[in-house]
């Protein structure tokens, strides 16, 4: 019972979190479209995503990537987002309709218990949500269960921190201000799932075929280390957690260091951020 508590709380954390920063997720919207988009690619190919396909996206925050998904499977399909942050769902909504879309839904839900039928979608597809999750491996199951047999699910997490100056860069320099305990590797967080293997494992323990999985490296650019800070923090909800509990004086002293330490990643063309995202994909047996 105390570890359910638990568990309810980490999912009541997420929806706060995420529900404090859909404002920043709007505004800087634009911009992180043309940063990550080939996310979206690549996860509607992982996904073998063809017209007339319904599809569920887990954990849709502002609607990455259900919108190129529903751009995909065209008319004749149909693409479900479900998330705990009723707000970023409000801006994912928004996005649909300035983009004409009429076959794209969102829905408020913990991806942990999945309220759909079995074998009710043809694919699923999900960018960082799983490594928040508490409970992957019953996710897993869930996902596996909800899926059509011989359909795929293609999933986008952070791999290794030390391919992700891009996330790290704040975290070294808030840790020279807090002693923060070593992070947990077992506990839902930004690099949960980081380790080869840890996903791919658990979705085949849940009955998953055809695991694959890559990690993928790419940057993220920025025309300045300013804008860098601003963006970072105003949309990601962990590094601002850990922010927040930094003196008035620290916050200043800090933001000056990160700006600084980005320096080093200066090009001719602005700030190149490296970043490093596992893409696992894995397909229910067509029985
Ligand atoms: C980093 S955002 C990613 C949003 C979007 N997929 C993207 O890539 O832009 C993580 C999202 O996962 C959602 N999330 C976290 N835990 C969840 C859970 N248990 N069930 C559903 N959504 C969850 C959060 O509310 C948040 O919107």
């Amino acid at each position: 019972m105390a570890q359910q508590q638990t568990q309810d709380q980490i999912i009541d954390g997420q929806r706060q979190d995420w529900n404090r920063v859909a404002g920043g997720w709007e505004k800087w919207d634009r911009f992180f479209d043309e940063q990550m988009a080939f996310l979206n690619h690549r996860l509607v190919a992982d996904a073998r995503l063809r017209t007339g396909f319904r599809v569920l996206d887990l954990g849709s925050g502002t609607g990455y990537p259900a919108l190129l998904a529903a751009q995909t499977v065209g008319p004749g399909g149909s693409i479900l987002g479900i998330d705990l942050a009723e707000q970023m769902l409000d801006a994912a909504r928004r996005k649909a309709a300035s983009l004409k879309l009429s076959n794209i839904s969102f829905q408020t839900g913990d991806v942990t218990t999945l309220p759909f039928e079995s074998a009710s979608f043809d694919a699923v597809i999900s960018r960082f949500c799983l490594m928040f999750l508490p409970e992957i491996p019953k996710a897993s199951a869930e996902i596996a269960r909800v899926l059509k047999p011989g359909g795929w699910l293609a999933a986008a997490v952070w791999s290794a921190p030390e391919r992700n100056a891009y996330l790290t860069t704040p975290l070294a320099v808030i840790k020279q201000f807090l002693d923060l305990p070593p992070p947990d590797s077992t506990a839902p967080g930004i690099f949960r799932l980081a380790k080869p293997g840890d996903l791919a494992g658990m979705l085949e323990k849940a009955g998953f075929t055809s695991v694959t999985e890559e990690e993928f490296l790419a940057e993220v650019r920025f025309p300045s280390g300013e804008e860098y800070y601003e963006s970072l923090m105003d949309i990601a909800a962990p590094i601002q957690n850990l922010f927040a509990k930094l003196s008035e004086q620290q916050k200043t002293e800090a933001r000056q260091r990160i700006v600084s330490s980005i320096g080093q990643f200066r090009t001719v063309d602005g700030i190149a951020l490296p970043i490093a995202v596992r893409m696992v994909a894995a397909r229910k047996p067509l029985g």
